[in-house]
C-alpha cells in the first residue's frame, strides 16, 4: 500500500502552543505507512472574496495545492471565545475557494481540541465540525479527542510525558488510520 500523507493544522500560531506540541507527539508517532506533516497557516492573508475574481495573494495557490494533494487531514486547535481561532476558520475558508474548487473535500478527517481548562475546547471541536458538514470533510466520529488541561501534559522540553494521554493518542491515530483506508 502507499504512503500516505496526511496534513496537521494547528489552530495557534503561539510559539510555546501546546496544540502545536501535541502536533509534535502525532508526528512521532504516525502509524506504519503514515506520514504526519505540519501545515503552516499564519502566513495565509486574510480571505477576501474579492481575490477570487481577481489576483489571489501569493501564498493561496501553494496552500490549495498542498491541501488537495493530501490524503487526510488532522486538525488540532484550542478554543478562543468558545469558538475556533481566528487564525484557523481564515485557513478553512481560503482553502474552500474559489467557489466549485474546494480543496477539502473528501478528506478523511481527525478533529482534536484542547484547552487549558477542564472546557477541553468543546466548544471550538463541534464548531469546527460545523464547517467540515459544509466542505463535505468526512470526520472521524469515535473517539472523539478532547484533552483538558492540557498544560499539565508535557515536560519542560514539551515532549508529552503523560502516559495516559500518549496512550489514548495512539489509540486514535490507530482508529484514524483505519478510518482513512476507507476512502482508499
Ligand atoms: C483569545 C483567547 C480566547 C480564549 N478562549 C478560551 C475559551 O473560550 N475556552 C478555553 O477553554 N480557553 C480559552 N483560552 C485559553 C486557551 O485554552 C489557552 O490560551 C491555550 O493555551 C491556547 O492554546 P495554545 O497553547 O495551543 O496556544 C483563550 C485564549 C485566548 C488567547
Amino acid at each position: 500500500m502507499a504512503e500516505k500523507t496526511i496534513g496537521i493544522i494547528v489552530g495557534s500560531l503561539r510559539k510555546g502552543s501546546f496544540n502545536k506540541k501535541i502536533a509534535n507527539f502525532l508526528m512521532g508517532s504516525a502509524p506504519e505507512g503514515y506520514t504526519l506533516e505540519r501545515i503552516e497557516i499564519g502566513d495565509l492573508a486574510l480571505y477576501n472574496q474579492d481575490f477570487d475574481e481577481g489576483e489571489n495573494p501569493t501564498s493561496y495557490a501553494p496552500f490549495r495545492e498542498k491541501i488537495k494533494s493530501l490524503d487526510g487531514v488532522i486538525f488540532i486547535t484550542p478554543e478562543y471565545n468558545r469558538s475556533v481561532p481566528g487564525v484557523l476558520k481564515n485557513a478553512i475558508d481560503v482553502g474552500s475557494r474559489p467557489y466549485g474548487q474546494n480543496a477539502w473535500q473528501g478528506k478523511p478527517t481527525l478533529v482534536i481540541s484542547s484547552s487549558i481548562s477542564n472546557l477541553s475546547g468543546f466548544g471550538a471541536n463541534h464548531h469546527l465540525r460545523q464547517s467540515l458538514v459544509f466542505l463535505d470533510m468526512p470526520v472521524l466520529q469515535q473517539p472523539e479527542v478532547y484533552l483538558a488541561n492540557v498544560q499539565n501534559l508535557f515536560d519542560d522540553s514539551g515532549n508529552l510525558t503523560n502516559e495516559d494521554t500518549a496512550d489514548f493518542l495512539r489509540q486514535v491515530l490507530d482508529a484514524y488510520a483505519k478510518f482513512v483506508e476507507r476512502y482508499f
